[in-house]
């Protein structure tokens, strides 16, 4: 079975987008693989997160993968920061990791045009931090989307410096991984882009059913159409886009002859939506509610989780050891 790990930065909740493009495929590549997801609490102190914040969303964020549907008992499903080999590695690829192939990173370029006041050595290392996570289990696949391409590139770059610098076949090149057909991308309410976590664009998984009629009543739409079977413009579009994932065929299809001959009141239309929302999210939601709430079982499974995740990781670090050359005396 081939590896596959993938990794979440804990701020904030995932929404419709995160479960329809990534959740759903994880759920289902847990069975054909061996898995590790992860939560990358590390990653997320490049921000300076309160410890109150910090530990709140790691929660957060484990509840939510497993009122997904993630199986602690099939996957590995672990905390970054119980596994300090990760962090061991970190520092020993850092070592040839170069100041300029980091800085020419995208991340860490818009990172720093947006936070100039904080321009920290962990930003400038995410990439070998990321390598870090990838390779301690020596994974071949990363199901991950567009905008981590690069950092995928950089992981690949440092495990074939780390191979030939020892001439060693020890680490594999990882590569991107779509499971199952196309990956569905879910678009925003706000008229343009993809979903995402801004004011009035994003659903998220655990809005209650109120939340979610008022986000969706507030979905931007246009005028109507004014010829039979007119092109949809991009707002449009995109709620016949959700609807089309959260709706049955024949719903989608009532709206679209609506559209098509000229009659379609967006108002029905939402508020069809909303209710089609509220029924694929009500059982994720009231699972992550339970699952928040019993602190012994979520307790149970990071541990489980981390010494699972361990048993891996400390044989990588063991032979990382030996090739670099600390040996026992
Ligand atoms: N950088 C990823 C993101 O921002 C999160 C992440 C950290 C990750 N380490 C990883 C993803 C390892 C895949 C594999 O989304």
């Amino acid at each position: 079975m081939d590896i596959v790990l993938s990794g979440i930065r804990p701020t904030g909740k995932l929404h419709l987008g995160n479960f329809y493009g990534a959740m759903k495929n994880f759920v289902k590549m847990q069975h054909e693989n061996k898995c590790y997801f992860f939560i990358a609490d590390y990653h997320s102190l490049t921000t300076h997160p309160t410890p109150e914040n910090l530990h709140g969303s790691v929660k957060h964020v484990l509840a939510e993968y497993l009122a997904c549907g993630l199986d602690p008992e099939v996957a590995t499903i672990y905390i970054q920061s119980d596994v300090p080999e990760i962090p061991e590695l970190y520092l020993l690829l850092n070592m040839n990791a170069y100041k300029g192939e980091l800085e020419r990173c995208t991340s860490f370029k818009d990172t720093i045009r947006k936070q100039p006041e904080n321009v920290n050595a962990g930003l400038l290392t995410y990439p070998t931090l990321m390598a870090a996570d990838i390779l301690i289990h020596r994974s071949q696949k990363v199901p991950v989307g567009k905008d981590q391409e690069q950092h995928l590139e950089m992981t690949r770059t440092f495990a074939n410096r780390f191979n030939r610098m020892y001439n060693v076949e020890y680490f594999p090149e990882p590569v991107a991984y779509n499971f199952g057909e196309k990956l569905v991308k879910i678009p925003g309410l706000d008229g343009s882009g993809k979903m995402g976590k801004s004011e009035g664009n994003g659903v998220f998984l655990v809005d209650d059913p109120d939340t979610i009629r008022k986000k969706v009543m507030k979905a931007v739409t246009d005028a109507g159409p004014t010829q039979p079977n007119q092109e949809k413009p991009e707002a449009v579009q995109n709620l016949f886009t959700i609807m089309k994932v959260v709706s049955q065929p024949d719903t989608l299809q009532f709206f679209e002859d609506r559209y098509n001959s000229c009659e379609i009141r967006y108002g029905d239309m939402k508020k069809q939506l909303a209710e089609d929302i509220i029924k694929a999210t009500s059982p994720i939601r009231e699972k992550f509610e339970a699952i928040l709430a019993d602190e012994a079982y979520l307790r149970k499974v990071a541990k489980m989780g981390a010494e699972k995740a361990r048993a891996s990781a400390s044989q990588t670090i063991k032979d990382v050891r030996e090739i670099i050359g600390f040996r026992p005396f």
